[in-house]
């Protein structure tokens, strides 16, 4: 065995601040600061989300450096999220990685945000081992901003083979759910309410899409348009069938993400399937992939509850195996909104 590797991994591409310590690819230390500032604009707002991260970067990567245990002089290298992402979020992430990275004379790694998502699924984080994926896995990556169906061969060696041509299907559940007068972000409210209600009360159209790619604004406007027009009856139409309007919209959702990954699978002939992003924190997505492992014989792999959504680890273990293959950034490296 040769020398653990301890990386410091930070996370300021959106809204939360994230700081996360790893030794080798186990998890030692994992903190995020929410903020709270936007839920009353029912949106991220980026000039408020980058002061916040400037307030908040210090105090957690204090924090995460000393709920690992360890020193600052221990930790071999610093990963941070070159994007994508908001600029002025990704800006102070990236340039606090750079000072300290000087200050400590260590390497930093800059990290794919949505890459690190995936390698979420390599995480470790109990004495018990978890199972990983096999290369070559097929992952769903379903976030806030992106959604993608992405052919994983190695840890660094990933292709894309389907994603969506307009909207996430997070941002669906997110709009959604602001059409509902529900706060921001609607994803988990939704999946909360929906546990109460019938999935087959509604009926929302579905896109016909060629290939793997994906669409969600359609989905949005017919809900938008469902509710007018029900709204005109009956004002309370929305507080009488909360849950049942939750549950059809999540089934849609769903069905629609369900449908491109099963005939993904099917083509490329792999049964490795992975899920990926916050999205993938949705309970009823959960069960809709689990539920294939029996039917379709898939082995399916999703990060631990609180590595799907943002956070520092999944950039830390992306940064490890950057580090393995001494892939380091200079420090003239500059953060990148788009990849
Ligand atoms: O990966 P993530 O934390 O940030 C991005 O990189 O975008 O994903 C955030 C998204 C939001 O749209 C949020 O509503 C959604 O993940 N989300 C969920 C759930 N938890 C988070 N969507 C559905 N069900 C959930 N339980
Ligand atoms: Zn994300």
């Amino acid at each position: 065995m040769g020398k653990s590797v301890y990386i410091l991994g930070i996370e300021s591409s959106c809204d939360d601040t994230s700081a996360a310590v790893l030794k080798d690819t186990r998890v030692l230390s994992n903190f995020i600061a929410n903020q709270d500032v936007h839920k009353t604009y029912g949106g991220v707002v980026p000039e408020l989300a980058s002061r916040a991260h400037q307030q908040n970067i210090l105090p957690v990567v204090d924090t995460a450096i000393k709920n690992a245990g360890i020193t600052p002089d221990q930790i071999s290298a610093i990963a941070f999220t070159r994007g994508p992402g908001l600029m002025g979020s990704l800006l102070v992430g990236t340039s606090f990685a750079k000072g300290m990275a000087l200050s400590l004379n260590i390497p930093m790694v800059d990290v794919n945000h949505l890459q690190a998502h995936i390698l979420a699924n390599f995480i470790q984080s109990s004495e018990t081992l978890k199972k990983v994926p096999e290369f070559p896995f097929l992952c769903l990556l379903v976030s806030g901003g992106h959604s993608q169906l992405v052919v994983v061969r190695d840890y660094l060696e990933m292709e894309i083979v389907g994603q969506t041509i307009d909207d996430a299907a997070g941002e669906a559940f997110d709009k959604c759910a602001k059409i509902m007068d529900l706060p921001y972000p609607g994803g988990p409210l939704i999946d909360k309410l929906a546990k109460e209600g019938n999935p087959a009360a509604f009926k929302f159209s579905k896109p016909r899409i060629a290939g793997f790619d994906y669409s969600f604004s359609g989905l949005k406007t017919s809900f938008l348009y469902f509710l007018r027009d029900q709204l005109v009856n009956d004002p309370d139409f929305i507080e009488k069938n909360k849950a049942d309007l939750c549950a059809s919209l999540q089934k849609t959702i769903i069905d629609i993400l369900m449908e491109k990954l099963i005939e993904a699978a099917r083509k490329l002939k792999i049964k490795e399937i992975a899920l990926a992003g916050g999205v993938s924190a949705n309970s009823g997505l959960r069960d809709a992939v689990n539920s294939m492992a029996v039917s379709k014989k898939w082995k399916v792999y999703i990060p631990e509850f609180r590595f799907t959504t943002d956070n520092a680890a999944m950039i830390a273990i992306t940064g490890y195996y950057k580090y393995l293959k001494g892939e380091f950034a200079s420090q003239d490296i500059s953060p990148v909104a788009r990849i």
